[in-house]
């Protein structure tokens, strides 16, 4: 294991360094013929670092007291060991190695060799610090399927990084693929992905799509683009070009290595919907210079952009109409319903509906999803597929079940409606049932438990820090998020 070479490695280094302080020090008071050969005893170290006093006392020496610390026990245990001592021996430390301790030469006069001690803080820290990195690479994956080199896939996921991408890359690999994560962590962090870190199937590649990208690969899905309205309205030139240029990067690199590619597109194409509920051959009803055109009319140059370059290129494409998705892994500032209504319960704020409370919304769960867009994406149907959930909700109903699920002393309270915000919003899927053999199968009760464990975790490890840190001794939380592949299928 890399880690534990380097540990071996790192420590051997501070052991040299140490011993070095702490060795001049001590052999400065001494006799010619009390001085080891500094030389045999740093070949000593290299053979065996730290780890052994064995190969000390072979050489005749019985030196610094952290290279006689038993094998088991920390370096921290032996600053803890020295630093109780208060240098003339009243507190010497006791237990079995006591005697080592009290016999080395170097034990009392060590004491005042700040050097020594500044080192063995290092050594604490350095293994603190290689403990929490153990954690964060696991040492175990989660099982694979094993595909012979025929039916393995090199798939790349644009913002694999991100809620959607991350859950869709679990499924590829868990499947045997292999997949490369293009990312740019806009609204998508490592943290999603952590778990496949050194995975020989997995790659990422931190790249923002918006420039072009040479690699061989044979699928594509490209799913790079902010998805909700505060982030995606946080720069929304930049949310264009994600979503046309990067689409041309995309599709062009898929015309040179013969890709085939899936465009994650979104309900949103309809706008403001007249028809309901919205099947895929209703062309919309989008205000082009609203707040949320940036993303809205993006998505439908893309959708353009993709039977394009199916057209004049022979791309072979696949389009996504994406409705809402819920599900964990979102982001804490995700600014949607869900999302909101979760964290305001759980932190026993008022929950916040824009509007009349009486507007309508539907959502998926996020396994629900990637299944979709896998069965679309190996599918031979070309025209978009609405991909979502029609079991439709109004805002206030949400905000009950959550409430419900959650506990708490939370009100409902309303304010203002947002400029162009859909009233009503339910996907026909018919088409996805037809052509995928598709539906959602996750029933909302469940979704919503799974997001409010996560939301919890979330705000309980924000709440330990603000930093992207965690309790060593749990690892990883998103290794909990790990979805298994369902089960069922429709039919
Ligand atoms: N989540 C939904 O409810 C929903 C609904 C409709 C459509 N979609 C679409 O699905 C896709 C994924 O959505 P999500 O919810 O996972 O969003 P997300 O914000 O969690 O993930 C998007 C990912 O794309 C990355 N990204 C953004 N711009 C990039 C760029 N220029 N280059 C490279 N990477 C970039 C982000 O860092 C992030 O990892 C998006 O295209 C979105 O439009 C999502």
């Amino acid at each position: 294991m890399i880690i534990t070479k380097m540990k071996k490695l790192l420590l051997a280094v501070v052991a040299i360094l140490l011993i070095s302080a702490g060795f001049g020090t001590w052999t400065s008071g001494r006799s010619q013929e009390q001085q080891v050969d500094a030389n045999e005893l740093r070949q000593n170290v290299r053979v065996s670092p730290l780890t052994s006093s064995r190969s000390f006392r072979a050489s005749g020496t019985n030196l610094a007291p952290v290279l006689l610390r038993p094998k088991s026990a920390p370096a921290s245990e032996a600053v803890n060991l020295i630093l109780k001592d208060d240098g003339r021996g009243k507190d010497s430390p006791g237990g079995d190695n006591a005697d080592v301790w009290m016999k080395s030469p170097i034990s009392s006069n060590s004491l005042q060799n700040n050097s020594l001690r500044e080192a063995l803080y290092r050594i604490s820290e350095l293994e603190n610090r290689l403990k929490e990195m153990e954690y964060k690479v696991p040492k175990k994956y989660p099982d694979v399927v094993f595909l012979n080199y025929k039916d393995r896939k090199r798939i790349m996921v644009t913002g694999g990084a991100g809620f959607v991408g991350s859950h869709l890359v679990d499924r590829l690999l868990l499947e045997g693929h292999e997949v490369i994560v293009v990312d740019n962590f806009f609204t998508g962090r490592k943290l999603n992905v952590i778990h496949w870190m050194g995975h020989q199937n997995f790659e990422l590649i931190h790249h923002d799509i918006v420039n072009p990208l040479f690699i061989e690969v044979d699928q594509i899905y490209h799913l790079a683009s902010p998805a909700s309205p505060p982030h995606y309205m946080f720069n929304p030139v930049k949310t264009i070009k994600t979503n046309t240029i990067g689409t041309i990067n995309v599709l062009g690199l898929a015309k040179r290595v013969g890709a085939r590619v899936l465009i994650a597109s979104t309900s949103e194409v309809y706008g403001d919907p007249e028809v309901h509920p919205q099947k895929e051959t209703y062309w919309g009803h989008v205000n082009p210079i609203g707040p949320r055109a940036c993303y809205d009319e993006a998505k439908r140059v893309s959708e353009t952009l993709a039977y394009s370059y199916q057209k004049q290129e022979s791309v072979p494409v696949r389009v996504a109409r994406i409705f809402n998705t819920y599900g964990p892994r979102m982001h804490m500032n995700d600014g949607r319903v869900v999302s909101n209504f979760i964290i305001q319960a759980l932190q026993g704020e008022d929950i916040t509906v824009y509007g009349s409370g009486k507007q309508t919304r539907s959502f998926q769960y996020v396994t629900d999803l990637v299944d979709g867009l896998v069965k679309l994406m190996n599918s031979n149907y070309s025209l978009p597929v609405n991909l979502g959930n029609p079991d439709e909700h109004t805002i206030d109903e949400f905000a009950t079940i959550i409430l419900g699920m959650v506990g708490g002393s939370s009100r409902v309270v309303y304010k203002d409606a947002v400029e162009d915000d859909p009233q009503r919003r339910r996907p026909d899927i018919t088409r996805a049932n037809e052509q995928l053999n598709w539906a959602p199968l996750v029933p909302l009760s469940r979704g919503i438990q799974k997001t409010v464990k996560y939301f919890r975790e979330e705000l309980e490890r924000s709440a330990d820090s603000q930093k992207n840190t965690y309790n060593v001794e749990n690892g990883p939380p998103t290794q909990n998020y790990i979805e298994e592949r369902p089960l069922l299928t429709t039919n």
